[in-house]
C-alpha cells in the first residue's frame, strides 16, 4: 500500500513539473537575460565601400553581414542599408520600416522609399511622408575612412 501512495505521490510531481515547465522556461530566460542583459548590437565597426564608390544623388543598396554576441550566443545579422553621400557625408537609411519591420525599396523615378506592405513612404532624408510608419527609417552612425581610398565605416550601436 505504500509503495503504491509513493509512486502516486512520485506520479503526480512528475506530471506537475511537467505541466509547470512551459513556465519555467520563460522565467529562467527572463532571470538570465535580467543578470546579463544582451547587448543590442555589441558595439564595433563594420568596413563598408570607399566614399566615391557612394553615390551623391541616389541611394545605394548595401548589403551587410556580420556577427554579433548575444550573451553566451553569436547570431548572424544580415541587414539591408541605403547610402547616400553628401559631399564627405554619408547617410545611412536602415531598409526596415518603421511600422512592422518590412523591407523598403528605392523608388528612384519617385525618389522615395516605398513600404510594400501597408503603404508607408519616407523620403530620401529617411522621414515618413506617408502611410502608417510611426518615425523616420533609423540610421546608423558612418565614420570617416581612416586612409584616403579606405572604406567607412559603419558605426555598431552598443
Ligand atoms: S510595415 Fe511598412 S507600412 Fe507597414
Amino acid at each position: 500500500m505504500n509503495d503504491r501512495n509513493d509512486r502516486r505521490t512520485f506520479l503526480g510531481a512528475f506530471v506537475s513539473f511537467l505541466l509547470a515547465l512551459p513556465l519555467i522556461g520563460p522565467a529562467l530566460l527572463a532571470l538570465v537575460s535580467f543578470v546579463s542583459p544582451a547587448p543590442r548590437e555589441g558595439g564595433g565597426e563594420i568596413p563598408l565601400i570607399p566614399l566615391d564608390q557612394i553615390p551623391e544623388g541616389e541611394p545605394k543598396r548595401v548589403r551587410l553581414q556580420y556577427v554579433r554576441q548575444v550573451g553566451p550566443y553569436r547570431e548572424e545579422v544580415e541587414k539591408v542599408l541605403y547610402l547616400r553621400r553628401k559631399g564627405d557625408e554619408v547617410l545611412a537609411l536602415s531598409s526596415e520600416c518603421t511600422h512592422l519591420g518590412c523591407p523598403v525599396r528605392y523608388k528612384k523615378d519617385k525618389k522615395h522609399f516605398a513600404c510594400p506592405c501597408h503603404g508607408g513612404v519616407f523620403n530620401l532624408e529617411g522621414e515618413r511622408i506617408e502611410g502608417p510608419p510611426p518615425r523616420p527609417l533609423d540610421r546608423y552612425p558612418i565614420l570617416p575612412p581612416e586612409t584616403k581610398g579606405a572604406p567607412v565605416r559603419l558605426q555598431l550601436k552598443v
